[in-house]
């Protein structure tokens, strides 16, 4: 038997080969008593030929349907000139049929099983195994193999131990809702999914394993939005003895063997590094995309004093106003821009987007345009132009409130106009380091600090004393790492020592009993020699979505949930029947009211 050749590797090398191929038929075209099908697998797509000096495969190529499955034995032999093809691979060559078998039929497909079939996602959800047959969506499940191949060699070059880690767990605590598994055994007890392999991957540094990693499962009850999936792929590693600066350093290498296996070329700048403070200040977003400018201009000094209480209220109790620039801004961006702006910053809780048009910066007010200008004193106006360093036909946004709301405003509107007036080159790729994130951060609704990464991310140790007196003023040993406005990545050192981690739990007010019963058994073994340890893990499907730029991350997963977490196909969740509830220990509750 012929050994089989994938359809989109032929080549004009081949020619006059006797050679076989099998894919599915995804066109028929009938050319004046010559037939083409055009046949594909994984590979790509070949031409395939029936002469009517065959008969009897001239008939049967007739009679193909598209998405039929065949086996073709064929001699390769070259197109035509004017029929050749340069944006095809193989479109130099076609392969004449010798014999061909039909080997299973397939119904019309809902869709067309091809890159711009323009139907809804459910609906390729429902049929995903058709949707993964298409070109583009097979291009993606190669390049994750690609990729995740990449990452295991990069991660086996370091000493790096690929351990399972369990599914079936005890909750983790990563600060979204579990997934939970009732128990048969233990009637009325749960299993919970885990949310990452935290607590595992540092038990692996006490057993001594000294370099962890994995590709592992995550499973998160959380809000679905285009980058977050219920159930979700981490690279996921963890470190003994070692300092921020080592962890970086292997996560980095990391990400740069992914993209360079990825992406075809490698990343050719360092990672500039960026503490939270500074991103805050500069981007208003812990994970600036550095692409572009627009930095956000801190203003909340110069309007302390002025008789305008939009400005002067938070200015004096401690919130924040800030000004985004946009030069030349007057020209391009119109009332109706500027209003639909004004909509998009309250979505993030804004109260009012006052702006300025710079039309003479020497007339103060006159030159100025703008709703606000008269409650601003010319002195004002004069140093807030200065500081902004604006210059005739710039354009001023004004956020003014508590900080959050002015940083989250103002820092997806930077993002918004960056895209809309195209301020950066949609193929480049700016990676950067967020460091010294705050340890606690206020948890308005419990009243209470909370961990901003997780409650084992170490504190840095001059900032220790800080603990019992200003929580909120200590920055951990954390790490994030930013792709193009995307956190791909985070980790942080570890606490390895019991006291250090009884002390944040207790600040985190968290018990002694709620401890030892969420993970004691943690506690217990930073008993047992545990040493300084630190790590970090990437969502690789969020590194797949940027790197092949899908609109979701769902593009990158072969069977991913909807926005609403259900799978059309198998139709998952789904109800069970009585005889399982009874056998968990289970009971409905009289009517459970669905909420759409
Ligand atoms: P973290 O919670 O920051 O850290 O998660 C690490 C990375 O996982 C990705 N990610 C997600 N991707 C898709 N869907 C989701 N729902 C989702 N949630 C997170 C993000 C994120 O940067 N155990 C720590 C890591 C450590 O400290 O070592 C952790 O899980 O890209
Ligand atoms: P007002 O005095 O309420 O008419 O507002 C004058 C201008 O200030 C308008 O352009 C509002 O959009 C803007 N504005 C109101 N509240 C805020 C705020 N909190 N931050 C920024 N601009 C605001």
């Amino acid at each position: 038997m012929l050994a089989r050749t994938y359809c989109g590797d032929f080549r004009k090398t081949d020619l006059k080969k006797k050679v076989r191929l099998n894919g599915w038929v995804e066109t028929n075209r009938d050319h004046g008593g010559v037939i083409f099908l055009d046949v594909r697998d994984r590979s790509g797509v070949v031409q395939v030929v029936a002469h009517p000096d065959t008969p009897e495969m001239h008939v049967l190529a007739h009679s193909m349907r598209q998405q039929n499955v065949i086996e073709v034995v064929g001699e390769v032999i070259p197109r035509y000139a004017d029929a050749i093809n340069p944006k095809l691979a193989t479109g130099e060559i076609e392969v004449k049929i010798i014999s061909m078998t039909l080997l299973n039929r397939a119904d019309t497909p809902p869709f067309a099983i091809e890159d711009d079939c323009n139907t809804g996602e459910q609906h390729r959800l429902e049929y995903r195994y058709l949707d993964l047959r298409r070109p583009c969506m097979q291009k993606n499940l190669m390049l994750r193999h690609k990729v995740t191949h990449a990452a295991r060699n990069y991660l086996d070059s370091q000493s790096f131990l690929d351990v399972e880690t369990p599914i079936l767990n005890k909750s983790t605590p990563e600060g979204a809702r579990d997934y939970l598994v009732p128990s048969r055994i233990y009637p009325g007890s749960f299993y919970a999914l885990p949310q990452s392999p935290q607590l595992f991957k540092q038990l692996l540094m006490v057993a001594g394993v000294d370099r962890y990693y994995q590709i592992a499962r995550c499973f998160r009850d959380e809000d679905l939005r285009a980058d977050r999936q219920p159930e979700f792929t981490q690279v996921d590693l963890e470190m003994s003895f070692v300092t921020q600066d080592d962890v970086m350093a292997v996560a980095e290498g990391l990400i740069r063997s992914m993209f360079e296996a990825g992406m075809n070329t490698p990343i050719e700048e360092a990672f500039p590094h960026i503490t939270y403070a500074e991103a805050m200040d500069r981007y208003g977003l812990d994970r600036p995309d550095v692409r572009f400018g627009l930095e956000h201009i801190d203003v909340t000094d110069l309007m302390k004093e002025v008789d305008f209480k939009v400005f002067s209220d938070p200015a004096n109790n401690g919130g924040l106003v800030k000004v985004i620039r946009v030069p030349n801004g007057s020209s391009q961006l119109s009332r109706k821009k500027i209003d639909n702006y004004t909509k998009f910053v309250s979505i993030y809780g804004a109260r009012g987007l006052a702006y300025i048009k710079v039309n003479d910066k020497d007339d103060i007010p006159g030159g100025l345009q703008s709703p606000i200008v008269k409650n601003l004193s010319e002195d004002v106006l004069k140093a807030l132009l200065e500081r902004c360093e604006a210059e005739n036909g710039d354009l001023l946004f004004f956020g003014a409130d508590t900080k959050e709301v002015v940083n989250n405003a103002l820092g997806y509107l930077r993002v918004e106009l960056g895209k809309d007036l195209e301020l950066f080159d949609v193929k480049s790729n700016q990676f950067v380091w967020v460091v010294d994130f705050p340890m606690f951060e206020w948890d308005a609704e419990n009243k209470r600090p909370q961990a901003l990464h997780h409650p084992f991310t170490a504190p840095y140790p001059e900032d220790l004393d800080k603990l019992e007196t200003a929580p909120l003023e200590m920055r951990s040993q954390a790490y994030d790492l930013v792709w193009n406005g995307t956190e791909i990545g985070g980790g942080s050192i570890r606490i390895h020592d019991t006291e250090v981690q009884a002390r944040v739990l207790k600040a985190l007010n968290i018990s002694d009993e709620e401890a030892n019963d969420k993970f004691g058994f943690l506690l217990n073994a930073l008993k047992y020699g545990a040493p300084p340890h630190g790590g970090l893990a990437f969502g690789l499907d969020r590194v797949l979505s940027l790197m092949v730029g899908a609109e979701s991350i769902r593009d990158v997963i072969a069977f991913p949930k909807t926005q609403r977490a259900a799978d059309p196909m198998s139709d998952s969740p789904s109800e069970v029947g009585d005889a399982q509830w009874k056998e968990l220990g289970l009971r409905k509750r009289p009517t459970i009211k669905v909420t759409e």
